[in-house]
Protein backbone atom coordinates (compact mmCIF):
# COMPACT_ATOMS: atom_id res chain seq x y z
CA UNK A 1 0.00 0.00 0.00
CA UNK A 2 1.57 3.51 -0.36
CA UNK A 3 -1.58 6.29 0.03
CA UNK A 4 -5.13 6.35 0.43
CA UNK A 5 -6.86 9.78 -0.05
CA UNK A 6 -10.42 10.68 1.20
CA UNK A 7 -12.51 13.43 2.07
CA UNK A 8 -9.24 15.31 1.55
CA UNK A 9 -7.15 13.80 4.16
CA UNK A 10 -4.64 11.51 2.86
CA UNK A 11 -2.68 8.24 4.85
CA UNK A 12 1.08 8.63 3.84
CA UNK A 13 3.51 6.23 5.55
CA UNK A 14 6.91 7.45 7.06
CA UNK A 15 8.40 5.75 4.21
CA UNK A 16 7.11 8.10 1.37
CA UNK A 17 7.50 11.36 3.93
CA UNK A 18 10.29 10.96 5.52
CA UNK A 19 10.71 14.22 6.53
CA UNK A 20 7.56 14.13 8.55
CA UNK A 21 9.03 11.84 11.21
CA UNK A 22 9.48 14.55 13.61
CA UNK A 23 5.83 15.24 14.06
CA UNK A 24 5.06 11.27 15.39
CA UNK A 25 6.79 12.68 18.28
CA UNK A 26 5.63 15.96 18.53
CA UNK A 27 1.67 14.83 17.98
CA UNK A 28 2.39 12.24 21.01
CA UNK A 29 4.19 14.39 23.51
CA UNK A 30 1.01 16.24 23.53
CA UNK A 31 -1.01 12.99 24.68
CA UNK A 32 0.97 10.49 26.17
CA UNK A 33 1.66 10.95 30.46
CA UNK A 34 5.29 12.05 30.43
CA UNK A 35 6.59 8.89 32.70
CA UNK A 36 5.70 6.57 29.80
CA UNK A 37 8.62 7.92 27.68
CA UNK A 38 10.37 6.22 30.45
CA UNK A 39 9.15 2.92 29.55
CA UNK A 40 12.93 1.19 28.99
CA UNK A 41 11.96 -0.77 26.00
CA UNK A 42 10.29 3.34 24.79
CA UNK A 43 14.14 4.13 25.37
CA UNK A 44 15.45 1.79 23.70
CA UNK A 45 13.12 0.89 20.58
CA UNK A 46 10.75 3.77 19.73
CA UNK A 47 13.05 5.36 17.06
CA UNK A 48 14.08 1.95 15.45
CA UNK A 49 9.66 2.11 14.32
CA UNK A 50 11.40 4.86 11.58
CA UNK A 51 14.62 2.73 10.54
CA UNK A 52 14.63 1.98 6.86
CA UNK A 53 13.07 -1.23 7.76
CA UNK A 54 9.64 -0.48 9.97
CA UNK A 55 8.82 2.81 8.54
CA UNK A 56 6.67 1.86 6.14
CA UNK A 57 4.70 0.79 8.98
CA UNK A 58 4.06 3.90 10.40
CA UNK A 59 1.57 6.63 9.00
CA UNK A 60 0.76 9.92 8.86
CA UNK A 61 -2.72 11.80 8.04
CA UNK A 62 -2.20 14.74 6.05
CA UNK A 63 -4.38 17.91 5.28
CA UNK A 64 -4.00 21.45 3.71
CA UNK A 65 -5.54 23.81 6.42
CA UNK A 66 -7.49 26.94 4.94
CA UNK A 67 -3.87 28.44 4.72
CA UNK A 68 -2.79 25.81 2.28
CA UNK A 69 -0.70 24.76 4.95
CA UNK A 70 -0.13 21.15 5.39
CA UNK A 71 -1.41 20.04 8.40
CA UNK A 72 -0.39 16.11 10.64
CA UNK A 73 -3.48 15.21 11.64
CA UNK A 74 -3.33 11.68 13.36
CA UNK A 75 -0.56 9.45 13.29
CA UNK A 76 -0.35 5.73 13.45
CA UNK A 77 2.60 3.27 14.71
CA UNK A 78 2.73 -1.13 14.11
CA UNK A 79 5.20 -3.14 14.36
CA UNK A 80 5.57 -6.98 12.69
CA UNK A 81 6.75 -9.47 14.94
CA UNK A 82 6.95 -13.52 15.13
CA UNK A 83 3.87 -14.57 16.39
CA UNK A 84 4.95 -18.70 17.36
CA UNK A 85 1.44 -19.83 17.28
CA UNK A 86 -0.95 -17.46 15.82
CA UNK A 87 -3.90 -19.84 15.86
CA UNK A 88 -3.72 -19.91 19.67
CA UNK A 89 -4.66 -16.12 21.07
CA UNK A 90 -3.86 -17.37 24.83
CA UNK A 91 0.04 -17.32 24.03
CA UNK A 92 -0.14 -13.74 22.94
CA UNK A 93 2.66 -12.42 25.55
CA UNK A 94 1.54 -11.28 28.77
CA UNK A 95 4.23 -8.41 28.71
CA UNK A 96 1.80 -7.06 25.62
CA UNK A 97 3.39 -3.41 23.99
CA UNK A 98 7.05 -4.17 25.52
CA UNK A 99 7.39 -7.23 24.40
CA UNK A 100 6.11 -6.74 20.83
CA UNK A 101 7.69 -3.75 20.10
CA UNK A 102 10.99 -5.19 21.54
CA UNK A 103 10.65 -8.45 19.34
CA UNK A 104 9.58 -6.57 16.13
CA UNK A 105 12.80 -4.89 17.07
CA UNK A 106 15.08 -8.08 17.30
CA UNK A 107 14.17 -9.98 14.76
CA UNK A 108 15.23 -7.63 12.18
CA UNK A 109 18.15 -7.92 13.28
CA UNK A 110 18.33 -11.72 13.18
CA UNK A 111 16.88 -11.48 9.92
CA UNK A 112 13.19 -13.08 11.11
CA UNK A 113 10.49 -13.34 9.03
CA UNK A 114 7.36 -11.53 10.79
CA UNK A 115 4.28 -13.08 10.45
CA UNK A 116 1.53 -11.04 12.55
CA UNK A 117 1.08 -7.30 12.84
CA UNK A 118 0.66 -5.52 15.90
CA UNK A 119 -1.24 -1.97 16.17
CA UNK A 120 1.68 0.04 18.40
CA UNK A 121 -0.47 3.77 18.84
CA UNK A 122 -3.34 5.81 17.46
CA UNK A 123 -3.00 9.28 17.97
CA UNK A 124 -5.87 11.78 16.59
CA UNK A 125 -5.36 15.65 17.18
CA UNK A 126 -7.68 16.81 19.54
CA UNK A 127 -9.37 19.50 16.63
CA UNK A 128 -9.77 16.27 14.84
CA UNK A 129 -11.22 13.95 17.41
CA UNK A 130 -14.43 12.28 16.50
CA UNK A 131 -13.84 12.89 12.57
CA UNK A 132 -13.64 9.08 11.78
CA UNK A 133 -9.59 9.39 11.12
CA UNK A 134 -9.05 6.45 13.86
CA UNK A 135 -11.49 4.39 12.46
CA UNK A 136 -9.50 5.00 8.42
CA UNK A 137 -6.28 4.59 10.50
CA UNK A 138 -7.22 1.11 11.63
CA UNK A 139 -8.85 0.16 8.51
CA UNK A 140 -5.50 1.08 7.23
CA UNK A 141 -3.46 -0.81 9.74
CA UNK A 142 -5.76 -4.36 8.03
CA UNK A 143 -4.82 -3.36 4.86
CA UNK A 144 -1.18 -3.04 5.94
CA UNK A 145 -1.75 -6.50 7.33
CA UNK A 146 -3.15 -8.01 4.35
CA UNK A 147 -0.66 -6.33 2.15
CA UNK A 148 1.79 -7.99 3.64
CA UNK A 149 0.80 -11.12 3.75
CA UNK A 150 1.10 -11.15 7.47
CA UNK A 151 -1.18 -13.75 9.19
CA UNK A 152 -3.38 -11.71 11.99
CA UNK A 153 -3.29 -8.00 13.44
CA UNK A 154 -3.72 -7.90 17.14
CA UNK A 155 -3.16 -4.54 19.32
CA UNK A 156 -2.47 -4.19 23.14
CA UNK A 157 -5.08 -1.52 23.79
CA UNK A 158 -5.20 1.04 26.36
CA UNK A 159 -8.70 1.78 27.01
CA UNK A 160 -8.96 5.40 26.87
CA UNK A 161 -11.37 5.51 29.81
CA UNK A 162 -9.69 3.25 32.24
CA UNK A 163 -7.61 6.10 34.16
CA UNK A 164 -10.63 7.71 35.12
CA UNK A 165 -11.35 4.82 37.48
CA UNK A 166 -8.56 4.47 39.26
CA UNK A 167 -10.22 2.23 42.26
CA UNK A 168 -11.70 -0.03 39.63
CA UNK A 169 -9.01 -3.24 38.89
CA UNK A 170 -8.18 -3.50 35.49
CA UNK A 171 -10.05 -6.78 35.18
CA UNK A 172 -13.28 -5.40 36.28
CA UNK A 173 -13.33 -2.58 34.12
CA UNK A 174 -12.89 -5.06 31.42
CA UNK A 175 -15.49 -6.94 32.05
CA UNK A 176 -17.89 -3.84 31.88
CA UNK A 177 -20.41 -3.88 29.17
CA UNK A 178 -22.96 -0.79 28.04
CA UNK A 179 -26.59 -1.69 28.18
CA UNK A 180 -26.50 -3.27 24.57
CA UNK A 181 -23.71 -5.52 25.65
CA UNK A 182 -20.43 -3.50 23.69
CA UNK A 183 -17.45 -2.88 25.46
CA UNK A 184 -17.58 0.07 28.20
CA UNK A 185 -14.30 1.54 27.44
CA UNK A 186 -14.95 3.85 24.37
CA UNK A 187 -11.53 2.97 22.69
CA UNK A 188 -12.02 -0.60 23.25
CA UNK A 189 -15.44 -0.48 21.90
CA UNK A 190 -14.54 1.26 18.57
CA UNK A 191 -11.79 -1.40 18.02
CA UNK A 192 -14.82 -3.89 18.57
CA UNK A 193 -17.15 -2.43 16.56
CA UNK A 194 -14.58 -2.45 14.04
CA UNK A 195 -14.90 -6.78 14.19
CA UNK A 196 -11.78 -7.32 17.08
CA UNK A 197 -12.53 -9.21 19.21
CA UNK A 198 -11.20 -9.03 23.43
CA UNK A 199 -8.46 -11.86 24.12
CA UNK A 200 -6.89 -11.32 27.11
CA UNK A 201 -5.17 -9.06 29.79
CA UNK A 202 -1.82 -8.33 28.65
CA UNK A 203 -0.92 -7.39 32.66
CA UNK A 204 2.29 -6.09 32.22
CA UNK A 205 2.06 -4.34 28.75
CA UNK A 206 4.56 -1.55 29.56
CA UNK A 207 6.93 -0.96 32.38
CA UNK A 208 8.23 2.00 33.77
CA UNK A 209 10.62 1.59 36.65
CA UNK A 210 12.79 4.81 37.86
CA UNK A 211 14.09 6.38 40.96
CA UNK A 212 11.23 8.31 42.61
CA UNK A 213 12.86 11.90 42.32
CA UNK A 214 12.24 11.16 38.48
CA UNK A 215 8.24 10.05 39.16
CA UNK A 216 8.27 13.38 40.79
CA UNK A 217 9.66 15.15 37.63
CA UNK A 218 7.00 13.46 35.74
CA UNK A 219 3.72 13.59 38.40
CA UNK A 220 4.42 16.47 40.86
CA UNK A 221 3.97 13.88 43.35
CA UNK A 222 6.00 13.69 46.35
CA UNK A 223 6.24 9.63 48.10
CA UNK A 224 6.52 9.97 51.39
CA UNK A 225 5.56 6.36 52.72
CA UNK A 226 6.03 2.98 50.68
CA UNK A 227 2.87 2.13 48.78
CA UNK A 228 0.47 2.42 46.08
CA UNK A 229 -0.61 5.70 44.73
CA UNK A 230 -2.88 6.85 41.73
CA UNK A 231 -0.60 9.42 39.34
CA UNK A 232 -2.53 11.19 36.36
CA UNK A 233 -2.99 9.39 32.86
CA UNK A 234 -1.66 5.92 34.81
CA UNK A 235 -4.14 2.91 34.19
CA UNK A 236 -2.59 1.35 37.12
CA UNK A 237 -1.50 2.35 40.42
CA UNK A 238 2.23 3.54 40.65
CA UNK A 239 4.03 1.46 43.76
CA UNK A 240 6.75 3.49 45.64
CA UNK A 241 9.33 1.84 47.60
CA UNK A 242 11.05 4.45 50.04
CA UNK A 243 13.32 1.86 51.68
CA UNK A 244 15.36 1.87 47.66
CA UNK A 245 14.06 4.88 46.05
CA UNK A 246 12.49 3.25 43.48
CA UNK A 247 8.56 3.29 41.75
CA UNK A 248 7.30 0.84 39.43
CA UNK A 249 4.50 0.82 37.31
CA UNK A 250 2.92 -1.72 35.21
CA UNK A 251 0.44 -1.17 33.06
CA UNK A 252 -2.16 -3.68 32.02
CA UNK A 253 -3.60 -3.52 28.34
CA UNK A 254 -5.93 -5.82 26.50
CA UNK A 255 -5.00 -7.87 23.68
CA UNK A 256 -7.64 -7.47 20.59
CA UNK A 257 -7.34 -9.15 17.47
CA UNK A 258 -8.90 -7.65 14.32
CA UNK A 259 -10.43 -10.02 11.09
CA UNK A 260 -8.46 -9.78 8.25
CA UNK A 261 -10.01 -11.22 5.19
CA UNK A 262 -7.73 -13.79 3.97
CA UNK A 263 -5.69 -14.75 6.16
CA UNK A 264 -7.38 -14.57 10.46
CA UNK A 265 -8.54 -17.68 11.35
C1 LIG B 1 -8.07 7.37 21.09
C2 LIG B 1 -8.15 8.29 19.88
C3 LIG B 1 -7.11 7.87 18.84
C4 LIG B 1 -9.53 8.13 19.29
O1 LIG B 1 -9.68 9.03 18.25
P1 LIG B 1 -11.11 9.70 17.99
O2 LIG B 1 -11.03 10.54 16.79
O3 LIG B 1 -11.53 10.32 19.25
O4 LIG B 1 -11.90 8.38 17.66
P2 LIG B 1 -13.44 8.18 17.69
O5 LIG B 1 -14.17 9.45 17.42
O6 LIG B 1 -13.69 7.04 16.78
O7 LIG B 1 -13.64 7.82 19.21
C5 LIG B 1 -13.83 6.56 19.67
C6 LIG B 1 -14.56 6.65 20.98
O8 LIG B 1 -13.60 6.99 21.99
C7 LIG B 1 -14.05 8.12 22.72
N1 LIG B 1 -12.81 8.74 23.19
C8 LIG B 1 -11.76 9.04 22.45
N2 LIG B 1 -10.78 9.52 23.23
C9 LIG B 1 -11.23 9.50 24.48
C10 LIG B 1 -10.68 9.88 25.73
N3 LIG B 1 -9.45 10.37 25.86
N4 LIG B 1 -11.43 9.73 26.81
C11 LIG B 1 -12.66 9.23 26.69
N5 LIG B 1 -13.24 8.88 25.56
C12 LIG B 1 -12.53 9.00 24.46
C13 LIG B 1 -14.90 8.88 21.77
O9 LIG B 1 -15.85 9.70 22.43
C14 LIG B 1 -15.62 7.73 21.04
O10 LIG B 1 -16.65 7.18 21.83
P3 LIG B 1 -18.11 6.99 21.22
O11 LIG B 1 -17.93 6.06 20.05
O12 LIG B 1 -18.90 6.43 22.33
O13 LIG B 1 -18.52 8.38 20.83
C15 LIG B 1 -7.93 9.77 20.25
O14 LIG B 1 -8.86 10.12 21.24
C16 LIG B 1 -6.53 10.04 20.77
O15 LIG B 1 -5.64 10.35 20.00
N6 LIG B 1 -6.32 9.93 22.09
C17 LIG B 1 -5.01 10.11 22.68
C18 LIG B 1 -4.07 8.97 22.35
C19 LIG B 1 -4.65 7.63 22.75
O16 LIG B 1 -5.09 7.41 23.87
N7 LIG B 1 -4.62 6.67 21.79
C20 LIG B 1 -5.18 5.35 22.03
C21 LIG B 1 -4.24 4.41 22.64
S1 LIG B 1 -3.02 3.93 21.45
Amino acid sequence: MTEETCNEITLVSAEERPDLIPAFDELGAAVWPKFIGGDEIVVKYWNSLFSENLRRHQFLALGIDRHGNEQVLATSNSIPFVWGTPDDDASLPDAGWDAVLADGVHILTQGRKPNALSALAIVVSPAMRGSHLAERLIANMKADAGHHGFQALVAPVRPTRKQAYPLIPFADYMAWTTADGAPFDPWVRKHWQLGARLVKIAPRSMRVSAPLSQWTEWTGLRFPVSGPYHVEGGLAPLIADCENGIGLYEEPNIWMRHRLQNADL
